[in-house]
């Protein structure tokens, strides 16, 4: 069912501090930060050639990611991101599955402008997944 995989999300403090080391140390392409207040969220986008870095830092008030960073104080691998065809047939069969759909089960427009959901950590080896529609 999960087709490629589009990204990983990594928690930080620092964005600029982070950038730099994506940028610097491991010689990847770092975009602008993009501020995504709707998610909480400022973003950082690190294209590979097979697939995205995104570093996350806590943007307001409430950031879903403030409590994971309160946990990871020097920041850590967030969630990971699986491309679906439909999100919904997704979400229907996961859930008869018996995985835990996160929020109110209906697909949010997520970051890249498409929907996404994201599934309980607890049923997934320890890993925070989002699903995304391509
Ligand atoms: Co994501």
């Amino acid at each position: 069912m999960i087709g490629r995989l589009n990204h990983i999300a990594i928690a930080v403090r620092d964005l600029a501090a982070a950038s730099a080391v994506y940028r610097d140390t491991l010689g990847a392409k770092v975009s602008d930060p993009l501020p995504q207040p709707e998610h909480g969220v400022t973003v950082v986008f690190i294209e590979l050639p097979n697939a995205k870095v995104e570093l996350l830092e806590p943007l307001g008030a409430g950031s879903p990611i403030a409590k994971f960073l309160e946990k990871n104080p020097d920041g850590g691998m967030h969630h990971i991101c699986y491309e679906v065809d439909d999100i919904i047939a997704a979400r229907d069969r996961l859930k008869a599955q018996g995985a835990r759909v996160l929020g109110d089960g209906e697909p949010k427009i997520g970051a890249h402008g498409k929907p996404v959901l994201f599934l309980h950590p607890k049923d997934f080896c320890g890993t925070l997944v989002e699903i995304e529609q391509i």
